[in-house]
């Protein structure tokens, strides 16, 4: 109910706010993300992000010179997701050569992982979109999200 009352807010919001401003997974301040649909933007406080999808990302297995990690990722919102837009720091994102990802598309210049990468959006209450990707160490990467289409 609650997660149902903060989307319906946010859609007012992007509804409402819409024609002023336009924003990206670029332009929002640090701790706000872009909530965006076919024709408006809003920025929202980054934890409102996690009422809408959950993020998490596992370590699959380590070895000397590198490590597995898997992304799993839940859309919970009850409407069917576009595009998600989650940031990593490069220091963070070793990442062992630009193919070690797969599922989702990871931006070295921009710090950025976009997914879907192969799907039509991310479906409400459905299985867990998974991607995965390759690191340099076994430290588990800090993603932040910074935008969501739908
Ligand atoms: C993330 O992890 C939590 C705690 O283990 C779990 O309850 C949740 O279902 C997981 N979500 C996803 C999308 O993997």
């Amino acid at each position: 109910m609650k997660v149902l009352l903060i989307l319906g807010f946010l859609m007012l919001s992007i509804f409402f706010v819409s024609s002023y401003e336009l924003c990206g997974p670029r332009s929002c301040m640090n701790g706000y993300f872009c909530a965006s649909d076919y024709s408006a933007s809003i920025c929202r406080p980054e934890a409102q992000a996690y009422t809408i999808i959950q993020v998490n990302i596992t370590n699959e297995g380590a070895w000397p010179d590198s490590a597995q990690f898997k992304g799993t990722i839940r859309n919970i919102c009850g409407v069917r997701i576009r595009k998600i837009v989650l940031s990593v720091s490069n220091k963070d994102f070793p990442i062992l050569k630009t193919s070690a990802i797969w599922n989702a598309r990871y931006s070295k210049e921009f710090e950025e992982i976009s997914l879907p990468d192969y799907a039509d959006g991310i479906p409400p209450n459905d299985e867990l979109y998974q991607f995965g990707f390759i690191l340099k160490n076994s430290n588990t990467p800090k993603i932040k999200i910074k935008s969501i289409r739908f």
